[in-house]
């Protein structure tokens, strides 16, 4: 599936990703993403915003999810911690944002 990404200086690229596989570390690389902790959410440094047409299409955030997100002074009705998505066909097209830095 592609993916439209969109990095915090704004520019675009569209990533070809692999299903399988956390949308953290599909985007880690062209979308500039530290993911300290590589995956278990518990740094927020892999935090998105999802496009509104696609928040209500993703799996439901769980309580750790929730509480990692709640820290971040970013925090947005459709803020996610993208290593908690696991990429499926299903997401072919979805639009994320890499949110700024805390
Ligand atoms: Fe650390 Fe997602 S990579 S919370």
């Amino acid at each position: 599936p592609r993916v439209w990404l969109t990095r915090r200086d704004g520019s675009q690229e569209p990533v070809d990703a692999r299903t399988g596989r956390s949308l953290m570390l599909n985007i880690r690389k062209p979308g500039q993403i530290q993911a300290i902790c590589g995956g278990c959410a518990s740094c927020g440094t892999c935090h998105v915003y999802i496009a509104e047409d696609w928040v209500e299409r993703l799996p439901p955030i769980q309580p750790e999810e929730e509480t990692i997100l709640a820290l971040s002074d970013w925090r947005e009705p459709n803020s996610r911690l993208s290593c908690q998505i696991k990429v499926t066909d299903d997401l072919d097209g979805l639009c994320v944002t890499v949110a700024p830095e805390d």
